[in-house]
Order: structure tokens, then C-alpha cells, then sequence
């Protein structure tokens, strides 16, 4: 018998969906949110960012909602993003397990996303990390516009390998690389990672990518076929960071479960359950939203209900 090869989903749309929102979402729709996100299947979800609640009002009930997820899901990865010291002694204290740090590859969007320059996001981020650890948590180490800076223009390839290097060196155990503006395309992702698997275990890599340009799932594709098996994603393919203009939506989970499942890789996650949490973050969002598959998946679980 095969064995399918899996890939691991962390659905950010707790954090990265919802920081952009004009809506606001209250802590018990967060809750619903991911409980729905655990009903189809995930294990791992991004929930809420420890940051200045005047830069992202949106997620000023991090403190709340953290400890509500963990009792509810005790089994559930949760995830916080934490730009500084402060961020993780706030996680810390609403009892999170795992934290996410966040440097960008370019001077100018760590000054418009964290209010530090390039060096000092750098090692902020290599405080906090070790901090982390000596706390017991879990780390996770975003390096944002692996690709291109919305400020700067492209990334050097170098840069990306040093920044990335220095998070490792860190101690993080997931190193994201992020294309937070969503502007890669399929032949970069391969260059990219086939360099990344030079200074980085590719086990420690995670791929973290926006759908701007239409080109999410083909980004991902190519990063699967490098060797990456972590992924992030975002339910309804809502999000974008407020700091950095022009940032579509992630690539939405639904879509990303779809290509990996077709293509012979287990997600252990449900589309119907994804469905369900779409439709729910609609309501509540009071927009369409989606990936580039949900009409044909919506019209699938309509024939599929049909027929039972
Ligand atoms: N959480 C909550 N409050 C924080 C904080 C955190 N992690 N870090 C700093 N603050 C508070 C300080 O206590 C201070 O409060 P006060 O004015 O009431 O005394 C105030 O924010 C300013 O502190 P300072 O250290 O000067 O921060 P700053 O103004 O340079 O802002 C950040 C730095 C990182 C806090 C801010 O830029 C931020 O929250 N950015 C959000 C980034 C983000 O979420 N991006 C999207 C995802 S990548
Ligand atoms: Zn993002």
C-alpha cells in the first residue's frame, strides 16, 4: 500500500485575515471561527498578534481570546504573533505555547511594520526568540518580503539566505518564508528554496504566501515540489498586512487543500469543513469571500448533499 506523504496547514486567518478587516470581529467569532478551522481537520492555526493595539486594533483582545482557544482546543497548535519583548511577555501571560516573531528583509517595511530599523528588528527578533525558548515555547521566525518589498523593490536573494540564516542560528523552529505582497511567481519559489535548502534543514522551512496575483497555488506547487511541507494558508483566502500596500489575501486554505490532496498529498484536512468556515467568516465579514476554487467547490457540496 502507499503511504501518502502529508504537509502541515497552519490557517492564519484568525490573525493575518482578520488584522485588515474593516469588520471587527468580537472574541466569541474569533472562537466560532476556529473552532470551525478545528471541525475540518486543522491542527495548527495562527490566533491573534500580542501588538499595539492603536497599529492593529483588530487583534486588542489577543489576551482574551488566547486562553478561551487553549481551554477549548488544548490539542490545537496556537500561534501568536509577538513583534517584541513586550508581545511575548503579554503571550506569555495569556498563556500561549507558541509565538511567531516577524523581520522583513528590507529597512523600510521593518520601519513601517515594527518601528526599527533592519538591524535592530533583527536582533529584537533574536531577543525575543531566545527569550521564547528559555520560556519553553515553541518559536516560529517570519521572514517577510522574501521576495519583494512593497517600499524597496526586490529582495536580493542574499539577503533573504542571511536573514533567514541568523533566525536558524536563532534557535526558531520554523523559519516561514513569507511573500507578504503577494508578488512571487512559480520560477523564483524554485530558486528561492533550492538556495534556502543550502543554509536550512528544509524540515525547519515553512512557506507562507498571499494570492495577489493569482499565482498562490502555482507558488505553492513549486514550493512542494522544493521539498517545503509546511505551509500557511488562510480560510476564505482573507488578509493582507495593513503596513504593506497592495497585499492581496493569503492563499486560501480550500484552494491550497484542494491542489495538495489532487496531487497525492494528505492534508488530514475536510473541504466541506473548510466550506463551513467560509461561509461563517462571509457572515460575519458580510462580503464573498474565497479562493479561486470556491465556486466549483460550493456547487461539488451541493451535488454531493444531493446525492446522500
Ligand atoms: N503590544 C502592545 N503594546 C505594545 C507592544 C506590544 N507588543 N510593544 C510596545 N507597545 C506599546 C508600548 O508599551 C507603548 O505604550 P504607551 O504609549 O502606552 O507607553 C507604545 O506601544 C509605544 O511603544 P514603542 O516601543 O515606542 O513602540 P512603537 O510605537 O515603536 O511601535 C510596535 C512598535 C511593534 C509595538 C508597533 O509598531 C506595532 O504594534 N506594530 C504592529 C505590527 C503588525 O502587527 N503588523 C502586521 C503583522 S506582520
Ligand atoms: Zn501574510
Amino acid at each position: 500500500m502507499n503511504v501518502k506523504e502529508s504537509i502541515h496547514i497552519t490557517d492564519v486567518a484568525p490573525r493575518d485575515g482578520l488584522q485588515n478587516q474593516a469588520i471587527h470581529l468580537c472574541t466569541a467569532d474569533k472562537l466560532r471561527l476556529i473552532e470551525l478551522l478545528v471541525d475540518a481537520g486543522l491542527r495548527s492555526v495562527e490566533a491573534a498578534s500580542f501588538v499595539s493595539p492603536r497599529a492593529v486594533p483588530q487583534m486588542a483582545d489577543a489576551a482574551e481570546l488566547v486562553p478561551q482557544v487553549q481551554a477549548r482546543f488544548p490539542t490545537l497548535r496556537t500561534s501568536v504573533l509577538v513583534p517584541n519583548l513586550k508581545g511575548l511577555e503579554r503571550a506569555h501571560a495569556a498563556g500561549a505555547k507558541e509565538i511567531a516573531v516577524v523581520l522583513s528583509a528590507s529597512e523600510t517595511m521593518n520601519r513601517k511594520n515594527i518601528n526599527m530599523g533592519l538591524d535592530q528588528a533583527t536582533e529584537v527578533s533574536e531577543q525575543t526568540l531566545a527569550a521564547a525558548r528559555a520560556l519553553g515555547l515553541r518559536t516560529r521566525a517570519y521572514v517577510a518580503v522574501a521576495f519583494d518589498c512593497p517600499f524597496e523593490g526586490a529582495t536580493p536573494l542574499d539577503e533573504l539566505l542571511r536573514l533567514s540564516a541568523r533566525m536558524h542560528a536563532a534557535a526558531a523552529d520554523e523559519i516561514v518564508i513569507a511573500d507578504t505582497i503577494g508578488s512571487a511567481s512559480p520560477g523564483q519559489v524554485k530558486e528561492r528554496f533550492a538556495a534556502l535548502r543550502d543554509v536550512l534543514p528544509m524540515e525547519r522551512i515553512a512557506v507562507h504566501l498571499h494570492d495577489t496575483r493569482g499565482m498562490g497555488v502555482a507558488n505553492a506547487w513549486a514550493a512542494l515540489e522544493a521539498g517545503v511541507r509546511r505551509f500557511d494558508a488562510s480560510v476564505g483566502g482573507i488578509g493582507g498586512c495593513p503596513f504593506a500596500p497592495g497585499a492581496a489575501g493569503n492563499v486560501a486554505t480550500e484552494d491550497l487543500v484542494l491542489m495538495a490532496e489532487r496531487s497525492g498529498f494528505a492534508t488530514g484536512i475536510a473541504l466541506p469543513g473548510l466550506l463551513a468556515a467560509v461561509d461563517f467568516a462571509q457572515e460575519q465579514l458580510r462580503r464573498p469571500l474565497g479562493g479561486r476554487a470556491i465556486t466549483w467547490l460550493r456547487r461539488q457540496r451541493d451535488q454531493d448533499l444531493q446525492n446522500t
